[in-house]
């Protein structure tokens, strides 16, 4: 059977459609298909720039950072799109960062991750971003909520403890 180029366009974007939704749903749920806990990590009016607050996500074993940047973020929340978080743990080994002079830093290798580009390493022995953490913030009451993970924290095999 021969397929004219808009059905075939029009077959795959009805495919599309349909496994969009399914998509969306999958990636709301951690690899060992839990649903990703909503945990308040802090509150926009305690936030200060450049002064991160600590919290854990997603279980109370995984160090976090949160976070107001002095500019935009990707994936920044907020009105100025600039409170972010990210795991606490270096990709590269394991061990703690630290937000220094507008990044976070690794005292083990040295590795760096820009807070304000998805958490890219760009210097260090570190090869991938520090997962961030996404974020929603509650219009009425200023609490941050952090209700989601991009990337593997260091050492785990799933989202999961
Ligand atoms: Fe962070 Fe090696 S553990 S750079």
């Amino acid at each position: 059977m021969r397929v004219s180029r808009r059905l075939f366009v029009q077959a795959s974007a009805a495919a599309g459609a349909v496994a969009s939704p399914i998509a969306a749903k999958a990636d709301m749920m951690m690899a060992d298909g839990k649903s990703w806990p909503s945990i308040k990590a802090g509150n926009i009016k305690q936030l200060r720039p450049g002064k991160p607050v600590s919290f854990q996500y997603p279980d109370a074993t995984s160090p976090a950072w949160l976070l107001k940047l002095e500019e935009p973020a990707y994936e920044g929340a907020g009105p100025g799109h600039d409170v972010v978080a990210f795991s606490g743990t270096c990709t590269h080994m394991g061990c703690p960062v630290a937000f220094k002079g507008g990044r976070f830093v690794c005292p083990c290798h040295y590795s760096m991750f820009d807070p304000a580009k998805n958490g890219v390493p760009y210097q260090g022995l570190a090869s991938d971003y520090l997962p961030q953490i996404e974020l929603r913030i509650d219009a009425a009451s200023g609490d941050i909520y952090a209700e989601r993970m991009s990337g593997l924290i260091w050492g785990r095999q799933s989202d999961a403890a």
